[in-house]
């Protein structure tokens, strides 16, 4: 037990109250609030939240917890407050931000998400690196998402706390989301333990497809399989829910997350103009090799018949050139050794 680390955990809880008191019950709270209705949350999605309102001062926080008996040394290192340059004391950290706790994955509260609410940069800030708060190995609602993992064995993972708040009032009990960082081996180490399979669900923006592509291998190299939902172009999931309303969101979107193999196809196509024989040339040639990176021949023929009816070319040589990759793969690999876990794609035969 460290008591440190434990009144670091108290002061997050305390300050989220606080803040959502804040939200509820101040005059700035209410154009926060007005802010949030507007984004198409409600009431209770605030409260199942504890979403607050930290409000334009530079020591409303701090002064509330220090008449709580916690030091601003203390409050520091649980990152809520910050130290000022010419070491003259500390201010509140979050100031004129909409507040989101983060909780780790017991339910504890070890910091925050604040956005502002107009244009201004950042759009979102964190509560720093502490003890608590490592942002590598935090999943945002992972403590109430596992529940629903455990009947489910399958996890939604979005870009955005937003996402993940609309999601969930559309339904989407499992969704969880990083803390605006890459996804990381110790978040998929995480998810593997609870799911088998993550449906990503990201931005429909060049930014949310690229984050999907890289974060792909992740989920792969711990034996998770990774499906796609698919977001109209520059569309992301809380816009589409507030545009389209909960139920069009789950039939057009979480009812149909595309393989990987396809993602990756349509991801290519979007990098080449169709229209020019060139274009469609060097599509055709790294769509087989995408299709090479299966190694059921009978799922590589699935995607090679589409490929020969678009693009009106036999079957047979598009399966000859498609087999030649797959063989040179196969040479190039690492040892097969049955230790190396992204050989036999993380999970042990046992
Ligand atoms: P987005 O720019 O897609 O924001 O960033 P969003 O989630 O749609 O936010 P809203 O709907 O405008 O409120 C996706 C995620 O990247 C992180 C946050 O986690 C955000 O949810 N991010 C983004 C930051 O950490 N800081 C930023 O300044 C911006
Ligand atoms: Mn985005
Ligand atoms: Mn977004
Ligand atoms: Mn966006
Ligand atoms: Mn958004």
């Amino acid at each position: 037990r460290d008591p440190e680390l434990d009144a670091s955990y108290e002061a997050n809880e305390l300050a989220a109250k606080f803040y959502h008191y804040l939200l509820n019950n101040s005059a700035q709270g209410q154009e926060a609030k007005a802010y949030l209705i507007e984004r198409g949350l409600n009431g209770r999605l605030i409260d199942e939240f504890t979403i607050g309102f930290a409000p334009e001062s530079w020591d409303t926080l701090s002064r509330f917890l220090q008449s709580r008996g916690y030091e601003p040394e203390l409050l520091e290192k649980a990152g809520l407050l910050s130290a000022k340059n010419d070491g003259s004391g500390h201010v509140d950290r979050f100031r004129a931000r909409i507040m989101f706790p983060i909780r780790a994955k017991d339910g504890k509260i070890c910091g925050f998400a604040g956005r502002v609410m107009d244009d201004s940069k950042p759009k979102y800030l964190n509560t720093p690196e502490t003890k608590l708060f490592a942002k590598s190995k935090l999943l945002y609602q992972l403590h109430s998402a596992r529940a629903v993992f455990r009947k489910k064995r399958s996890a939604v993972l979005f870009e955005g706390y937003m996402d993940v708040i609309k999601a969930w009032s559309a339904g989407v009990k499992n969704g969880i989301a990083a803390m605006g960082t890459a996804l990381t081996d110790d978040h998929a180490a995480l998810l593997s333990r609870e799911v088998d399979e993550v449906i990503l669900c990201y931005d429909g923006d060049d930014a949310g497809q690229a984050a999907a592509m890289k974060s792909i291998p992740i989920l792969e190299k711990v034996g998770l399989k990774a499906l796609i939902a698919i977001l109209p172009k520059g569309m992301d999931p809380d816009e589409h829910i507030t545009r389209f309303g909960a139920e069009t969101f789950i039939r057009e979107v979480m009812e149909h997350p595309v393989s990987v193999t396809k993602f990756k196809l349509l991801y290519s196509r979007r990098n080449h103009t169709l229209l020019g024989e060139e274009g469609r040339r060097n599509y055709v040639m790294e769509a087989v090799g995408i299709v090479a990176e299966l190694d059921s021949r009978t799922e590589q023929e699935i995607y090679l018949k589409e490929l020969s009816r678009e693009f009106e070319l036999s079957l047979e040589s598009l399966k000859q050139d498609c087999h030649g990759i797959w063989s040179e793969r196969q040479k190039s690999r690492p040892d097969r050794d049955k230790n190396d876990i992204s050989w036999n794609n993380g999970r042990n035969e046992t």
